[in-house]
C-alpha cells in the first residue's frame, strides 16, 4: 500500500512540476521593471552609450554642419572618441561636452542633450546662437558644475530654471544680449564660485546685489560693461566672505524713469567686503569721493580706478593701505 501512496504522491508531484513548467514556458517573459534591471547590470552602459551617441548627433544635425567643421570627428559608434566629448571611465555617461568656438551657426538647441544626464560641463561658448534664449531645460542638467555660454549670441532673459543648478560651480553668461529682471534664481545657485554676467542690462532688478549676498561661496564676481537701472546704494548685512574679485569696470547705470545717464557714488557696501582682494572700477560711471573707509579693504591688491571721477581726490587711507612699507 506505502508503494502505491509513493508512487501516486511522485505523479501528482511530477504533473503539478510538468503544468508549472509548461504554464512558464507559455508565458517567459519576467516583469518588465526586473528585465530592464538585468539587461543595465548586463549590458546597460552600451545601451547608454548608445542612446548617448544619438542625442549628440541630434543636436549637432541641428547645426549647419558645412560652417561647423569642428564635428567631423563626430562619426562611429563610440562618442566618447569624438571631439569635444568626454565620457566617465568608469560609467562611459557621457560628462564633458566642449564646443566652443566650434562655428555653430543655428537658431535652435535640441533638448535631446538633457539625454546626457551625467553631464557635468558643457560649454557652448564663442558660438552664434541667433539671438535666441537660453533653452530653460538647460536647468535640468542636476550633476551640471560649469556652464559656459559667454559671446555666443544669447538673447532676452536669463530663464529661472538655471537656479536649478544647485551643484554649478562656474558660471559664464557674459557678452551676449541678455537682461537680468529677477535675480531670485541666482540665490539658489549655493555652490557657484565664479559668475560673469558681463554685458548684462540689469535694468531693475533691485534684487541682484541681494540674491549674489546669499552665495555662501562666491569669490569671484564679474559685471564688467553692465548698464544698471538700478545700483544699490546700501547693503544692511555685507555677508561676502570669500569674495576676492569684484570687476565692476566700464559698468554704466541709469534712470530710466526719463532715460539719463546717473553717476552714482561708490556704495559704502564696497568698503565693507573685507575679503577683496580685486577691485575694477576702470571707467565705471561711479563719480564723487572715494570714501576713506577704502582703508578698511586690508586684502586689497588690485584696485583699478583709471578714468574715475574722483571729487575729492584720493583719500589719505587708501595711500596707507598701499604704502604700509613706504617710507
Ligand atoms: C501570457 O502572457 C500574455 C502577455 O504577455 C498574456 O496575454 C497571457 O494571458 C498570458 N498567458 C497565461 C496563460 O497566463
Ligand atoms: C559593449 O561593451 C563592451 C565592453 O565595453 C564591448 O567590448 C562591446 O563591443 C560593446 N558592444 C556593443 C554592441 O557596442
Ligand atoms: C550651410 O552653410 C553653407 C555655407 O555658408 C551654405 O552654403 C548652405 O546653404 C548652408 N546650408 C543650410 C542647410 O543652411
Ligand atoms: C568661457 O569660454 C571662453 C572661451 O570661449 C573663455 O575665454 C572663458 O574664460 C570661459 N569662461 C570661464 C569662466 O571659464
Ligand atoms: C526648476 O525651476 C523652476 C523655476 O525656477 C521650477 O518651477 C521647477 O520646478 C524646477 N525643476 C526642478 C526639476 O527642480
Ligand atoms: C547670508 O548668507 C546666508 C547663506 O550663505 C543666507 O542664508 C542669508 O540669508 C544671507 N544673509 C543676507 C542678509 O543676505
Ligand atoms: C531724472 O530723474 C532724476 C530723479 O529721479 C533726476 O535726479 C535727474 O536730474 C533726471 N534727469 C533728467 C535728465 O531729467
Amino acid at each position: 500500500m506505502d508503494y502505491y501512496k509513493a508512487m501516486i504522491r511522485a505523479l501528482l508531484l511530477f504533473l503539478l512540476y510538468a503544468y508549472a513548467m509548461a504554464f512558464k514556458s507559455s508565458n517567459m517573459s519576467c516583469p518588465d521593471a526586473e528585465r530592464e534591471a538585468l539587461l543595465r547590470f548586463a549590458g546597460g552602459f552600451n545601451r547608454t552609450a548608445e542612446a548617448e551617441r544619438e542625442a549628440l548627433l541630434w543636436f549637432a544635425g541641428d547645426f549647419n554642419r558645412t560652417v561647423a567643421a569642428g564635428f567631423s570627428s563626430w562619426e562611429g559608434k563610440n562618442c566618447c572618441k569624438w571631439e569635444g566629448v568626454e565620457c566617465n571611465d568608469r560609467t562611459g555617461h557621457v560628462v564633458h561636452l566642449d564646443l566652443q568656438w566650434r562655428g555653430i551657426v543655428s537658431n535652435r538647441i535640441d533638448p535631446s542633450l538633457l539625454r546626457l544626464k551625467q553631464l557635468s560641463y558643457l560649454d557652448l561658448s564663442n558660438n552664434y546662437f541667433g539671438s535666441i534664449s537660453i533653452p530653460p531645460w538647460i536647468g535640468s542638467f542636476k550633476n551640471l558644475n560649469y556652464l559656459n555660454l559667454s559671446h555666443s549670441n544669447f538673447y532676452g532673459m536669463v530663464p529661472d530654471q538655471l537656479g536649478n543648478l544647485s551643484r554649478l560651480q562656474i558660471l559664464d553668461l557674459s557678452d551676449n544680449l541678455l537682461t537680468l529682471s529677477n535675480a531670485n534664481w541666482l540665490s539658489r545657485l549655493t555652490s557657484l564660485l565664479h559668475i560673469d554676467m558681463s554685458s548684462f542690462m540689469i535694468d531693475d532688478a533691485s534684487n541682484w546685489l541681494q540674491a549674489l549676498n546669499m552665495l555662501p561661496l562666491v569669490q569671484d564676481i564679474r559685471l564688467q560693461f553692465c548698464s544698471f537701472g538700478n545700483f544699490p546704494q546700501s547693503l544692511p548685512h555685507v555677508n561676502f566672505t570669500s569674495l576676492s574679485l569684484l570687476d565692476l569696470s566700464y559698468a554704466s547705470f541709469y534712470d530710466y524713469s526719463n532715460n539719463s545717464e546717473v553717476n552714482p557714488s561708490l556704495p559704502d557696501w564696497l568698503f565693507r567686503i573685507t575679503s577683496l582682494q580685486y577691485l575694477y572700477l576702470t571707467f565705471s560711471g561711479f563719480t564723487e569721493l572715494i570714501p576713506s573707509a577704502i582703508g578698511s579693504l586690508a586684502s586689497l591688491k588690485v584696485l583699478q580706478l583709471e578714468y574715475v571721477i574722483l571729487d575729492a581726490g584720493i583719500p589719505s587711507s587708501l595711500s596707507n593701505l598701499f604704502c604700509k612699507s613706504c617710507t
